[in-house]
């Protein structure tokens, strides 16, 4: 049996559940949550139940990798974003993901602009206040910004779990 199985009494893993977080540049905070959640979802064993993925609402980034300090932020907690490549959201991302999260209001207010009509995905903020953006400031903003992600990560595996496991539906 895989180590990631789900375990022997629980409901196996019917469908994936698709989360993309957004913030504005794709660079610092976006990258980070989707790398913690999915490192999170796999520890709690649920990695194959789980698709993230992360955009910006701005265009300046395409392409780039995440900033440094996030990249080391996440390396010293044992993380690995240096693969990811920045990228801008789109129409189609309403109706390919489930849950789109934003991680501050401005964010969400452009998001609410750009969502089509019809858009299936559930949009909200990702916590309660705002992730604020460590683009300007210090490496302290960073561990900051990680803790809050973590915490919410957290908070998300358990609130999906509590909604019907990972199985979406
Ligand atoms: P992020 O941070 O939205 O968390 O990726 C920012 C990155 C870049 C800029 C602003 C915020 N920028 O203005 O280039």
């Amino acid at each position: 049996m895989p180590a990631d199985a789900p375990p022997l009494g629980r409901k196996a893993i019917a469908s994936m559940y698709s989360v993309l977080f957004v913030c504005l540049g794709n660079i610092c905070r976006s990258p980070l949550a989707e790398g913690i959640f999915r490192h999170e979802a796999k520890a709690a064993g649920l990695g194959r139940g789980v698709v993230a993925d992360s955009a910006g609402t701005g265009a300046w980034h395409i392409g780039k990798p995440p900033d440094p300090r996030s990249i080391d932020i996440a390396r010293l907690n044992g993380i690995d974003i240096a693969g990811l490549r920045a990228r801008q959201v789109k129409a189609d991302d309403f109706s390919r993901f489930e849950l789109i999260l934003a991680m501050d209001g401005s964010n969400l207010t452009d998001l609410e602009r750009l969502r089509p009509a019809n858009a299936k995905a559930e949009l909200r903020r990702f916590l309660a206040s705002d992730v604020p953006d460590p683009y300007y400031g210090g490496n302290d903003g960073f561990a900051s910004v990680y803790r809050m992600v973590r915490d919410g990560s957290l908070a998300l595996i358990d609130e999906i779990r509590a909604r019907g496991g990972f199985a979406a539906g």
